[in-house]
């Protein structure tokens, strides 16, 4: 992971970088990494604030051998190994809130946004795109971002080495990706539920067909969330706003 890594000092969006390196062939675990972008994205069509040099902004081109119904296992794996890298570098507070946010102290630190390119319904590709808040100050985020956002340096007080982070990054995800591919997902979901704060607590789900109000259980095979509503029901999330 890694191999190739095409450096940008300034992009729209290094997914949008990535898809097209990918669209031309770019071999698997190429990484697009950008020291700005101008119209970074995030889920839900919002927009990633993206400043200079303050962030790790990338996208990792990734060739899974499954099929295109599972690449939101991939989501969580991405989730489980930046969460990783960032405790193994400093014990910080890092935790994954369903299904791709990593929050510290309740405000969220890094967002992972995947997109994946099939024809025919076969899975081409897939890029994971990965944004972490690292180095920004208070003064760098504006209005109600500051209420909800924070920074690794923000956090610990001093300033994170983005190179360290990003390689720490790859050689965790490198290790899962392989074990995912030998024995499933089953271990990477094991690993997510050990580092997320999203189950066994009330919650609030806002979703395409509606709210949906209870206690997430566990997340299944797919990565879906189980919710056991009040009156006992279990109902099943693949994609929602907590
Ligand atoms: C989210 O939390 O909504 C996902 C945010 C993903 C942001 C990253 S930054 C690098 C890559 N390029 C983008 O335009 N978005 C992702």
């Amino acid at each position: 992971m890694g191999r190739t890594i095409k450096l940008f000092d300034s992009v729209e969006s290094t997914q949008t970088v990535a898809h097209k390196f990918a669209s031309q062939g770019a071999a698997e675990g190429t990484l697009v990494l950008a020291e700005q972008q101008t119209a970074g994205r995030g889920r839900m069509g919002r927009s990633w604030h993206s400043p200079k040099g303050k962030g790790v902004w990338m996208s990792l081109i990734l060739r899974p051998l499954v099929p295109l119904q599972f690449t939101p296992q991939l989501t969580l794996l991405v989730a489980v190994a930046l969460c990783r890298a960032i405790r193994q570098i400093e014990q910080v507070p890092v935790a994954i809130k369903w299904p791709n946010d990593l929050l510290i102290e309740g405000k969220k630190v890094s967002g992972i946004l995947l997109e994946s390119s099939a024809e025919d319904e076969r899975l081409k590709y897939v890029i994971a795109g990965i944004g972490i808040s690292v180095n920004l100050r208070a003064e760098d985020y504006t209005g109600e971002l500051l209420e909800k956002a924070t920074s690794l340096r923000i956090t610990s007080g001093a300033e994170w080495n983005r190179s360290e982070l990003i390689r720490t990054f790859l050689e965790q995800f490198e290790q899962l990706y392989t074990l995912y591919h030998e024995e499933g997902f089953e271990p990477i979901r094991v690993a997510w539920e050990a580092l997320t704060i999203s189950l066994g607590r009330p919650l609030l789900a806002r979703t395409t067909k509606g709210n949906v109000e209870g206690v997430a259980e566990s997340i299944d095979e797919m990565g879906a969330l189980l919710v056991r509503q009040s009156d006992g029901t279990l109902t099943k999330l693949y994609s929602a706003e907590i």
